[in-house]
């Protein structure tokens, strides 16, 4: 190998104050994990000497703890792009202690390219080899790393050799050229390839490589399914079967997108035993343990992600059984979220709000509009292109004194327009071809819980208005009485009428 061979410690020296560094991965998989903690442990050294050190740090999406955990902790992030999820990072962001700018996921690397956060100084990527003109065959995601290994000055590569042999060939690296010279993007099934199975860089920007050997597959596992999202998951079926039926998806049915967390495991897990539901495909950003079951059992024909984000033991798995591995396929976030893709393939959106209003504004990043929980990921890339765009949620939460239905969101990153369907446990509520109050009608009906079901009349029928009723000092009320009470059943209209 002609790069020189670098402890984590010299490659961290490397990285100084103020510069814009990019890393690997997607989520938890594929992130560096030796050179961030380095780095933080630099960022400790250079605060104890009373001097700045911080960095602004772009990511595919979210990362690991080893990333933001450890750099956040030392207080050693200055501006953060475009996702996170770490409760460490989440603290400080919401202490106002750094400058976290939430973008939609598929636009961080084009935005870069196009200059709007000036150049990369150094990105740091874990990937399975490398070899000495430069062809890099990356790990288990690929997030916005093809972007940084063009942009970046220079680069630190983490050879992790726990990543197997047989991960190459499951990526698809495809940069789109940029305006005015951009084409259409050649994918037109979920399991088309547009691109190559490496990557590459400039062998002149490598600074050197990390040998590592660290685990893979460290996302949690499955989360069980209770009786909410088991409701939730059945209602999403029922509504699916009766679009098929209904002749709105062909009988062939079509490309699903679905996120992560309890809620998508349970929904994931009622299409795999819905008899009505033929396999399907699907092209979404992330891929956990319940997709791993659904490829298995033939359920789900092919998935083409961002991120294999699998529990350790769904990894070795999936490695371990390679009639497996001709469907499954990474792509780069801006290819796997892409606009153009989403709407030409006809995906199905299913993503998780924290509250939706009557008119179907949904909140997906902030709690009670000023606490960030983690941002719009890929939400935004989905919904406003699906074909059907889906918003789930529990009707209720907190022991009933939380409905996630409300007279206005606190703050909004969907708007009515993008959104079609929320189901929660209560049942579907259909906002295609309603105007906006005729919508209210149906969420309140539909979605919301019954016991906030005459409080959410009251505000919609004693406010005034025209094409929408609104009353600006009661829009909120469930949420002062939340802040004040703790409970939004202590939410009061009656002075409206
Ligand atoms: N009002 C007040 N608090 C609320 C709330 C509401 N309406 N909804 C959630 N919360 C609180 C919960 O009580 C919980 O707090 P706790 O940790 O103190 O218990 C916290 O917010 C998280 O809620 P939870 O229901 O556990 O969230 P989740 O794990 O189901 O995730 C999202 C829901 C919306 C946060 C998550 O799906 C997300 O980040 N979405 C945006 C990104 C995305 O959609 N990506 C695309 C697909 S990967």
């Amino acid at each position: 190998m002609i790069y020189p061979i670098l402890t984590p410690e010299e490659a961290a020296s490397f990285v100084q104050n103020g510069m814009n560094v990019g890393v690997s991965g997607f989520t938890v998989p594929g992130n560096p994990k030796v050179v961030p903690p380095a780095i933080a442990a630099k960022a400790h050294n250079e605060h104890e000497a009373g001097r700045e050190f911080k960095i602004n740090l772009f990511s595919g999406a979210s990362t690991n703890d080893f990333t933001d955990g450890a750099l956040s902790r030392e207080h050693a992030i200055n501006f953060r792009a475009p996702y996170q999820s770490l409760p460490e990072l989440r603290k400080r962001i919401n202490a106002d202690e750094l400058h976290y700018n939430d973008r939609h996921l598929s636009e961080m690397a084009q935005e870069f390219r196009y200059g709007f956060y000036g150049k990369m100084d150094i990105a740091i990527v874990e990937v399975q080899s490398i070899t000495d003109d430069g062809e890099l065959v990356l790990g288990t995601a690929v997030g916005n790393t093809p972007t940084w290994l063009q942009m970046a000055d220079k680069v630190i590569i983490e050879l992790n050799d726990q990543i197997p042999e047989s991960i190459r060939g499951l990526h698809d690296i495809y940069v789109p050229l940029d305006p005015p010279m951009r084409r259409e993007i050649p994918i037109y099934h979920a399991s088309d390839r547009a691109g190559t199975v490496t990557a590459h860089v400039d062998p002149k920007k490598v600074l050197g490589v990390v040998r590592t050997s660290m685990p893979l597959g460290m996302s949690s596992g499955f989360t069980p399914v209770d009786d909410v999202t088991r409701k939730i998951g059945e209602n999403v079926c029922e509504f699916l079967v009766n679009e098929m039926k209904q002749g709105r998806i062909p009988s062939s049915f079509l490309p699903i997108q679905s996120g992560v967390g309890n809620i998508a495991n349970a929904v994931l897990d009622a299409l795999e035993h819905s008899e009505d539901i033929p396999a399907f495909e699907m092209y979404t950003e992330v891929v956990q343990d319940s997709v791993l079951k659904l490829l298995e059992s033939g359920h789900c024909k092919f998935a083409s992600t961002c991120s294999m984000t699998f529990s350790h033991d769904a990894m070795m798995e999936f490695f371990a059984k390679p009639e497996l591995h001709d469907k499954l396929l990474m792509r780069p976030s801006e290819i796997s979220n892409h606009p153009e893709i989403i709407r030409r393939l006809g995906v199905i959106s299913m993503n998780t709000a924290i509250e939706a209003d009557i008119y179907g504004n949904i909140n997906s990043s902030h709690v009670s509009g000023t606490r960030l929980m983690n941002g719009i990921g890929g939400s935004g890339d989905f919904t406003r292109n699906a074909y059907t765009s889906i918003f789930l949620c529990p009707s209720i939460k907190k022991d009933d004194c939380i409905s996630t239905i409300v007279p206005m969101v606190t703050h909004c990153d969907h708007t009515g327009h993008s959104v079609d369907i929320i189901v929660t446990d209560q049942g579907v509520a259909d906002l295609r071809f309603k105007d906006p109050i005729q919508s209210a009608e149906e969420i309140i009906e539909k979605a919301a819980h019954p016991i906030y079901r005459p409080l959410l009349r009251d505000y919609l029928h004693l406010s005034k208005g025209g094409h929408i009723k609104m009353n600006p000092d009661t829009a909120l009320a469930f949420h002062s009485a939340l802040a004040k009470e703790g409970d939004m059943r202590k939410a009061d209209f009656s002075h409206l009428m």
